[in-house]
């Protein structure tokens, strides 16, 4: 039988089935999933495929568009055209994803279509801010709205399936992919999972402009010894279960259709191996119904953890443990027919994972058009869209922290001269960040230079890069000073190279590289009693003590995307009040690490009338405290906390508890506040962090006005896992409405 009569009898077969709609009592189903409108389509086509074209769906190769990890070689079209690949990642394009899915389509046995994946992590081609930048905007609709936008762009190139968002909180910032996540915080990071999922996969995965989601890297990667990416993550089932945990599980309330395996180890199992946290808590704790991917050539590497004898034993370890498809291994397609026919793996495992390989592609539409995802016209109109780029802009404004600003030194008036100095004043390629997708690093970015230029006149502008990002070089510093000598200000621009944060980057010093700080120095030697703002581009917490006291003003724009140069310059001229808050916590030094907003009180800890008291947790050299703490940022108006009230002093369990507190814009500019709200379980059956945040809202006020903002608790709310279930126990309660984390509580209530 010719190949066409061959589909169609096929296609016939597969629409008979359903439209019988029999109750499949096909060998391949797993009733321990729940049901879905496609269900009836996948038993029929199952019931058509071989093993090894079963086993082809948990293969994915990588197209090489990006290189995102160890180049394997691997002959794709061989592999594709023998129905021996499910998915492919780093390709990307209506022509790049057509040509590879024709051969799937047409030259293949069933035609059954590819899956398409990318790192679409902050944007797609219109990059928006790094994630760590934007979630210091707390606003989940913004981040929600730049997700969206990242589909509607992929998706007009032929991408069906992002490997965001990054869910793994960090507290660490010689972790270079502290980058790449929200920070340090279990709510904070919950919510901002949840909106990204939304953001990604819209309501309908059905449309052609939404695409899968995939909570990646389950689980702890953040946790890695010494900040050290890829290291050894071991931590107690307090840290894991109340803290590591609830993102990921965020993210499969809010519908995530796919999971990432993380390259790490959890107490002695490598993730990708390990049955614990993929079968016991993703599936059967959580209900997950999505599939999961390995890391790139994480099963390959569990040999190299010393967990499998060989790349057949590590293959037979990891779909035991639950993984459903082999990124870049070449580890399913080369062993698991062998490890099927000798009885070491059961083919139920097998078809389970090819099950939910094509649910995902019957819910993306793939099987009712495989090219739907591959219109030139669509990619034509939708990337760069002027409203991407507007909305990129309002991102980078949102997301830049004002840490300092003595003396009201911005903004910036569009009338003095201002020496703008640094090595990434003019910068448009480390602008994107580390995850800059198909972004055009060269022509397409709007530095900060531009930014500035749209508000002043050339001639108020005094350029001196100073010094590279890097090196030892400090030649250029006499032009830095002489250009400040000139100015009426001193904007410098600072910080790391886009490829010193983001994956296998990690550092041992979180100081600024290179002579940058030694630069501000110099200006502040010559120029002793003119202001300095500094303006920051770095992918992780830096130690600014010297810049703390160096600057006058501080700006942390972290790398503000495709738009950046117009939302930071929005920023340092007044058209766009900042309203950023720190996600994450910036030491004094990295001696303090790891150090966050919510650690242990411990049984010692230091008394607030006296810091040095003997015998108390701190250290002979620093202070406990953080230079900068979580949930701190500026505005160029101030904000007056007042006013909180309880519905009740104390409640049920059964109970809700509402608080109340009224805040006041008492400066001269209109703005946003984060309104945030922190609980302390002061006593527990395990110990409790010292305070919790527990909501937020980000609230606008114009000059003089004053609202009341209110937070609603429950004891739900209020539950923690002590080691052995989650449990919320009575008690007292310390309760706060405030603008930071940091504070010490005033007030309480009782739950019982
Ligand atoms: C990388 C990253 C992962 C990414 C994947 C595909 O190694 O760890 O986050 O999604 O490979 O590029």
């Amino acid at each position: 039988m010719n190949k066409t009569l061959t589909k169609t009898f096929i296609l016939l077969l597969v629409i008979t089935a359903f439209s019988c709609k029999t109750e499949s009592n096909n060998s391949n189903a797993n009733t321990s999933e729940a049901t879905t409108p496609y269900d009836a389509k996948v038993d029929s086509l199952m019931s058509l495929m071989t093993p090894q074209e079963k086993i082809g769906q948990t293969v994915m190769y990588s197209g090489g568009w990006s290189v995102t990890g160890p180049v394997v070689s691997s002959n794709n079209q061989k592999f594709i055209k023998e129905g021996s690949v499910g998915a492919m990642l780093n390709v990307y394009s209506v022509k790049g994803t057509r040509d590879l899915q024709k051969m799937a389509v047409e030259e293949t046995r069933l035609g059954i279509p590819l899956l398409f994946g990318y790192d679409v992590i902050h944007g797609f081609k219109t990059i928006f801010p790094i994630n760590l930048g934007l979630a210091a905007s707390w606003d989940l609709e913004d981040i929600e709205k730049g997700s969206r936008i990242a589909a509607e762009e992929a998706s007009a190139e032929g991408i069906h399936w992002t490997f965001a968002p990054m869910v793994d909180i960090a507290r660490d910032p010689r972790w270079g992919r502290i980058s790449e996540g929200a920070g340090e915080d279990v709510y904070l990071g919950s919510e901002i999972a949840k909106a990204y999922v939304k953001g990604f996969q819209g309501d309908d995965l059905s449309k052609h402009n939404t695409i899968l989601a995939c909570a990646k890297h389950f689980v702890g990667y953040g946790a890695a010894q010494a900040g050290r990416d890829y290291h050894t993550v071991n931590m107690g089932m307090d840290e894991l279960r109340n803290v590591y945990l609830p993102p990921f599980e965020a993210a499969v309330d809010a519908g995530v259709e796919t999971f990432m395996t993380a390259f790490n180890e959890v107490n002695g199992v490598p993730a990708t191996g390990n049955k614990f946290i993929f079968r016991d808590i993703l599936r059967d704790e959580w209900g997950f119904n999505g599939f999961v991917v390995t890391d790139y050539t994480a099963i390959n590497e569990l040999v190299m953890h010393g967990f499998a004898e060989d790349r057949k034993h590590a293959t037979e370890l990891a779909i035991k443990a639950g993984v459903d498809q082999d990124m870049m291994s070449s580890a399913n397609r080369e062993f698991l027919e062998e490890l099927a026919n000798e009885g070491t793996v059961n083919i139920a495992l097998i078809n389970d994972a090819c099950r939910r390989i094509l649910l995902a592609k019957y819910k993306l539409g793939l099987f009712d058009d495989p090219y739907r995802y591959c219109d030139e016209q669509r990619e034509k109109e939708v990337v760069y869209k002027p409203e991407f780029l507007e909305a990129a802009r309002k991102s980078a404004a949102m997301c830049s922290v004002l840490l300092k600003n003595d003396d009201e030194t911005l903004p910036l008036d569009k009338n003095q001269t201002i020496a703008l100095i640094g090595p990434l004043v003019k910068d448009k390629e480390n602008i994107l960040g580390n995850w800059g997708a198909a972004g055009d690093r060269k022509g397409k970015a709007i530095s900060i230079h531009q930014g500035i230029q749209d508000y002043v006149a050339d001639s108020k502008i005094i350029f001196a890069k100073g010094c590279e990002i890097e090196g030892d070089d400090a030649s250029e510093f006499g032009q830095a000073i002489s250009a400040a000598r000139r100015a009426d200000k001193v904007v410098m621009v600072l910080g790391e190279d886009y490829d010193m944060s983001g994956e296998a980057a990690s550092r041992t010093n979180i100081k600024l590289p290179g002579r940058q700080t030694d630069l501000i120095k110099a200006i502040r030697k010559a120029v002793p009693n003119k202001k300095i703002i500094l303006v920051l581009m770095n992918g992780r917490p830096l130690d600014l003590s010297e810049e703390d006291i160096l600057a006058d003003a501080i700006l942390e724009t972290w790398f503000p995307g495709t738009s950046g140069g117009y939302g930071v310059a929005d920023v340092l001229f007044g058209a766009y009040n900042p309203s950023a808050k720190l996600p994450v916590t910036f030491p004094r030094t990295l001696g303090q690490v790891p150090i966050y907003y919510n650690m242990k009180n411990t049984g010692r800890p230091i008394p607030d009338h006296d810091p040095h008291e003997d015998y108390k947790s701190h250290y002979l050299d620093t202070p406990n405290t953080p230079l900068y703490p979580f949930g701190h940022g500026l505005s160029y108006t101030t904000f007056e906390y007042s006013d909180t009230e309880f519905s009740s002093k104390i409640i049920g369990f059964s109970d809700t508890l509402t608080v109340s507190a009224t805040i006041t814009n008492t400066g001269d500019y209109d703005g946003y506040e984060v309104v945030q709200f922190y609980v302390h379980d002061k006593v527990g059956s395990i110990t409790r962090p010292v305070k919790e945040l527990k909501g937020f809202q980000k609230v606008f006020l114009k000059k003089g006005e004053s609202k009341t903002v209110s937070f609603e608790l429950s004891a739900e709310d209020l539950k923690f896992y002590n080691l052995e279930e989650f449990t919320v126990e009575p008690g007292v309660f310390e309760i706060a409405i405030k603008g930071t984390s940091d504070f010490d509580f005033e007030q309480s209530f009782i739950l019982e």
